[in-house]
């Protein structure tokens, strides 16, 4: 932390406000006292410009485009690690070792199976229910099943909780999936890797025996590595901000889920794909790169652009090797929307709108056509998102709930309805 300050001048009064150093990226100027110094709120629509928290997890530099889990970089973890170290150091802050791996692995291995009354929530669904919305409702409902751990001031029931909803959301994913193709819930396999056994569970049915395609198997890991935070983003600050209030975790990451689900967050990997369908072949390309530039039309490129990432998204490039590896392994030679997607980029990255913009392919783009391949419907590709996001959400809202500083989240805002007036009956209202 530094000494320094910086001064604002208000109604030509100067202001010092503390200024705040970080191990590394942009300092943060100290504004939680402006108010009571100055009679003032900041303001700063879809916080731009605004730290909500010190975090010792994530660190993404947007402009070099990279991307740090606790200091590690993404290339690295992705690479040479597997989803559950990736989880171990999200939480706990350090690589685990050999024991300290295996113990990892074996509890949340143990923690897998959900309440079997769980089964009987699922059947009051539609069969057409969007599996998000599944998702949202069953890891909320954790909450009615699990009682012994939603005590939040209680380390114990915190960690408990958040060992239940690593190991269980592939079992919830995975049933949502099953419900929704109207095949039998498959359950989980212990002696399987977290990310085995959950594709055993999604793929396998009764009537014949499923092997595990380790190739699959261990891009599908990489994409939850990849996937498992990302610093402040929408839903994990829609998590702490439902954490604030000493919500108990399951509600909070149901409400994480629910943000996710937007188009502009993790509904991007479903989007993009819908989008790389419509344009079908590469010679509409330029049609729609027309209509994404086009001030008067809503359509925007799904999977360009990020809020924090000006450069590229560092996950995309390890994407798009995976959407490679797995399309050989599946022996897809032609893939017509990987064409789609690969001209596309081509084009966007050389055009003059979307270079001025900084607008570069972001984790989404390539991640669609992935799981499609693997076997996974569109409506499903957010879930995956969520199921590796938990463990982010997890750790930030421990970390938020450690702090000692935490209060809870109460954003202000400049008023600009009518001022104060005087209620009229109905007799008198013109
Ligand atoms: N296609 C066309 N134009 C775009 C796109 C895009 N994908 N993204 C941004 N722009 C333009 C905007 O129209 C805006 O133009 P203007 O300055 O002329 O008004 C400018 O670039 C800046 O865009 P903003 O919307 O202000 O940027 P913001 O940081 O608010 O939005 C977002 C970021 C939501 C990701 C946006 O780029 C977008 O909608 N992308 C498509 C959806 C998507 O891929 N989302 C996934 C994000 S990654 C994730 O959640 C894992």
């Amino acid at each position: 932390m530094s000494s320094e300050t910086s001064t604002l001048t208000v109604d030509n009064k100067p202001v010092d406000l503390a200024v705040k150093e970080g191990t590394i990226g942009p300092s943060v100027i100290d504004i939680s006292k402006l108010y009571g110094q100055t009679g003032m709120f900041t303001y700063d629509p879809g916080f731009t410009s605004t730290a909500s928290c010190e975090s010792k997890i994530t660190y993404i530099d947007g402009d070099k485009g990279v991307l740090l889990y606790r200091g590690y970089p993404i290339e690295q973890l992705a690479e040479h690690g597997d989803f559950l170290e990736t989880c171990y150091l999200l939480l706990y802050g350090e690589l685990p070792t050999a024991a300290q791996k295996a113990d990892f692995d074996y509890r949340v291995t143990r923690h897998t199976m959900v309440h079997d009354q769980m089964n009987r929530f699922f059947t009051g669904f539609r069969r057409d229910a969007h599996p998000m919305a599944i998702m949202v409702a069953c890891v909320g409902a954790l909450s009615a099943f699990y009682h012994d751990s939603t005590d939040i001031s209680d380390p114990h029931q915190r960690m408990v909780a958040s060992m239940r909803m690593i190991a269980k959301m592939p079992t919830l994913a995975a049933m949502a999936y099953k419900y929704h193709v109207g095949q039998p819930f498959v359950y989980p396999q212990n002696d399987l890797d977290y990310t085995s056994n959950f594709l055993r569970m999604c793929f396998a049915v009764p009537a014949e025996e499923y092997k595990v395609n380790p190739v699959l198997s261990r891009a599908l890991d990489r994409i939850f590595i990849l996937h498992a935070d990302h610093e402040q983003n929408a839903s994990t600050s829609t998590v702490r901000l439902a954490g604030s209030s000493g919500a108990n975790p399951f509600a909070c990451i149901a409400a994480g889920i629910a943000c996710l689900w937007g188009p502009a967050h993790g509904g991007a990997n479903e989007a993009a794909l819908k989008m790389l369908e419509e344009i079908g072949t590469p010679d509409r390309i330029p049609e729609y790169i027309a209509k994404a530039k086009d001030k008067n039309d809503p359509f925007r490129l799904m999977g360009f652009g990020h809020r924090v990432y000006k450069n590229y998204d560092p996950r995309a490039r390890i994407m798009q090797k995976t959407t490679h590896e797995v399309l050989n392994e599946l022996g897809i030679k032609d893939d017509p929307l990987l064409d789609v997607a690969v001209e596309l980029e081509q084009i966007a990255l050389k055009d003059e709108y979307f270079v001025e913009k900084k607008l570069y392919p972001n984790i989404d783009f390539y991640s669609g056509i992935t799981l499609k391949a693997m076997g996974f419907p569109t409506s499903m590709f957010t879930v995956l998102f969520a199921l590796a996001r938990t463990v982010g959400w997890i750790a930030q809202w421990s970390e938020m709930i450690e702090d000692p500083s935490q209060r809870i989240g109460r954003p202000r805002q400049l008023y600009v309805g009518e001022p104060q007036r005087d209620y009229v009956t109905v007799a008198q209202r013109g």
